[in-house]
């Protein structure tokens, strides 16, 4: 799908501050988003099926942190969006039978093409040492394979940190053999964002799952996971035109930096430099041999930004300086870098560190538009809205009579 300035001089489609109509018209791809914080999967989905010619329906969106269910509500009205753990509707373990909640949940559901999720993984990351590998929050990865079990859903997709694959409990692959089993084509592979169009360097785990013929996950994966990263993807594409906004509010002013950071930041400033000298880093980093190079630096307009977590508004987390002024990223900027366009609005946040952690958590929209754009096609759509509607209509039927 077009991502790119095929025509350099055109602007950046994140700057984009007209909602597409996801909503209405028919048929409809019919989704479920599972630990889905603010929606950037689900925002995936929505530009894939817009450009498909159909129509969102959210059949059920779930996660626990009522500030990114307030901000996901705000930008898909329509959603079945509900504030509660996914086990509240996924009770069951992988070995039980269907329990008597999951029938319920499958039967408001109804008929999914797309089950999509992005388990938390704070466990899984690099970041994180070798002993949060056994966090018991990776097995929350295992509610995905559930829910495909109980929903039935045509096409499957796992988002998550590479670190995933070496996760103790073997998580992702006792999701594979499970999918497998229930008669789906599975797939993983770690695919790189800024080759989907993203102005971010970050690698993310995917794992892919098919019950439609002429859909190959494996072929999927493989050509998402070869796109050679294109340069046109920087940050003065991102975020060029932020440079200097006449009345900054909150979503679009940097947290207040502590005075040494600011030292630091003028310091890369005025001499042009981009790595922090260890003479001017805290004590514990002055030793030459650190391996935070990336903290404390300043990112370059020509390049893409590196992982943005949910720290980006402090230069001692990482490579956060912008490019061009004395302070780190604003959270409209980090927006941006994860991929998302001005239409998408986080307006009801009233705390910054709300904000922070939604748009470090999520997953650039990117990865679910140009998986959505190759399944899309394949999945009968059509055909799905006009059974569904026979289905309704012999319902009505039999209720007519027995009435
Ligand atoms: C990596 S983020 C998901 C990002 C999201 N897919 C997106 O694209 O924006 C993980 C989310 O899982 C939620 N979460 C963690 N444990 C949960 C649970 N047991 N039930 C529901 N939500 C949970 C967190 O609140 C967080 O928003």
């Amino acid at each position: 799908m077009p991502a790119s300035p095929e025509n350099p001089a055109a602007p950046s489609p994140l700057r984009e501050k007209t909602r597409p109509d996801f909503d209405s018209g028919e048929p409809a791809l019919r989704i479920v988003d599972l630990f889905s914080g603010c929606g950037g999967l689900t925002l995936g989905a929505a530009q894939a099926a817009n450009h498909a010619g159909l129509a969102l329906d959210i059949r059920l969106a779930v996660d626990f942190e009522q500030a990114a269910v307030d901000v996901y509500k705000e930008n898909f009205p329509k959603a079945n969006a509900v504030m509660a753990p996914v086990e509240d509707y996924f009770d069951g373990e992988l070995s039980d039978e269907i329990t008597e909640t999951e029938v319920k949940t499958r039967e408001s559901a109804g008929k999914t093409h797309l089950l999509f999720g992005g388990p938390p993984c704070q466990g899984h990351s690099d970041l994180n040492n070798r002993t949060r590998r056994d966090d018991p929050k990776n097995k929350l990865y295992l509610k995905m394979a559930r829910a495909a079990r109980v929903l039935e859903p045509s096409i499957v997709l796992i988002e998550n940190v590479p670190a995933v694959r070496l996760d103790t409990a073997g998580v992702v692959k006792t999701t594979f053999d499970y999918l497998e089993q229930l008669g789906y084509e599975v797939a993983t592979a770690t695919v790189g964002i800024h080759a989907l169009g993203v102005a971010q360097k970050r690698r993310r785990h995917v794992l892919l799952a098919s019950n439609v013929d002429s859909v190959d996950p494996k072929k999927i994966l493989a050509d998402l996971a070869s796109r050679a990263d294109d340069a046109a993807f920087n940050l003065e594409w991102a975020i060029g035109d932020l440079r200097s906004l006449a009345n900054p509010d909150g979503y679009d002013s940097p947290p207040k930096a502590s005075p040494a950071n600011v030292k630091r930041m003028e310091y890369l400033q005025a001499s042009g430099d981009f790595d922090l000298p260890n003479s001017l880093r805290p004590k514990c980093h002055q030793d030459g041999n650190h391996s935070y190079k990336s903290m404390y630096g300043r990112l370059k307009w020509t390049d893409p930004a590196q992982t943005i977590t949910s720290g980006f508004g402090s230069i001692g987390q990482g490579r956060y300086m912008h490019p061009g002024a004395v302070r780190a990223l604003t959270a409209h900027e980090a927006a941006r870098i994860q991929g998302f366009p001005d239409y998408f609005t986080f307006g009801s946040v009233t705390k910054r560190a709300d904000l922070a952690t939604m748009i470090g958590n999520a997953v650039p929209p990117a990865l679910m538009r140009e998986v959505g754009a190759a399944v899309i096609p394949s999945l009968g759509v059509q055909q799905d809205e006009v059974s569904l509607k026979i289905e309704e209509s012999t319902a009505q039927t039999e209720l007519a009579l027995v009435g």
